[in-house]
């Protein structure tokens, strides 16, 4: 750090408006000009209006590089909330058709999905689990939408996790309206907030296909 500068760094603690005046006496101007910019920052030295507004503007400002986070948040809430519809309103094959032609966009739907999660008071994967956990140990659970598998990465009973996409090697990527499960084979199944699609008559029909006979369908919304 140079003299001068050492010397701006002080003045902006010390040196009021009268002060101020004498150091541009005996200063060079450009000297001078640094020392004021340092004061004006420092918001102790009387400044114009338009200077005012400059630095209130400045500050109000938000980075460019925010506004670029800002506007992708932004973007993928509006497509989770898309894609969120349109789970909801067209049939399991069409659904099954729009994450094969795009499977990017099964990424986009959990992370919109998992943001919401965690704004809830309660998980209501976690109390089917506190359920499941009541049981058994040999009882077989099918997780019929199981998104990213949570279930079966928490239990130690035996899980057969189901969604349109696998999104790690515990799912099985498959339409659940027909699973590729034997009849009569599990002891319960879940439909944690899965019972999208039109034809959720189909996926009923399926899981009592796959129960056991008095065994358990779980629902949590
Ligand atoms: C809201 S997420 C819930 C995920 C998970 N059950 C949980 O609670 O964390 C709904 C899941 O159901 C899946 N899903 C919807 N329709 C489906 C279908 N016909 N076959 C398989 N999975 C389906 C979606 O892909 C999504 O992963």
């Amino acid at each position: 750090m140079g003299n001068k500068q050492r010397l701006v760094s002080t003045c902006v603690k010390r040196v009021t408006p009268t002060k101020a005046k004498n150091v541009r006496s005996s200063a060079s101007s450009a000297y001078v000009k640094r020392l004021k910019a340092a004061l004006v920052k420092k918001e102790i030295y009387p400044c114009t209006i338009q200077q005012k507004a400059h630095i209130e503007t400045s500050k109000a400002k938000p980075k460019p590089k925010d506004l670029a986070a800002d506007a992708r948040k932004r973007l993928e809430s509006a497509r989770f909330r898309y894609l969120n519809e349109k789970l909801y309103t067209t049939t399991s094959s069409e659904a099954w058709e729009l994450f094969q032609e795009d499977p990017e966009s099964f990424d986009v739907y959990h992370k919109g999905f998992k943001n919401q999660v965690l704004k809830w008071p309660v998980n209501p994967l976690d109390i089917i689990i506190s359920d499941i956990l009541k049981g058994p140990k040999h009882w077989v659970v099918a997780d019929f939408g199981c998104g990213e598998a949570q279930m079966a990465q928490t239990i130690p009973n035996q899980v057969h996790s189901f969604d349109l996409v696998a999104a790690n090697d515990k799912v099985t990527a498959c339409d659940m309206a027909s699973v590729p499960l034997a009849m009569k084979v599990v002891d319960v199944v879940v439909f944690c907030l899965s019972l999208m699609g039109s034809n959720i008559h189909d996926f009923l029909k399926e899981a009592n296909r796959v129960l056991r006979i008095g065994y358990a369908i779980c629902g949590g919304s």
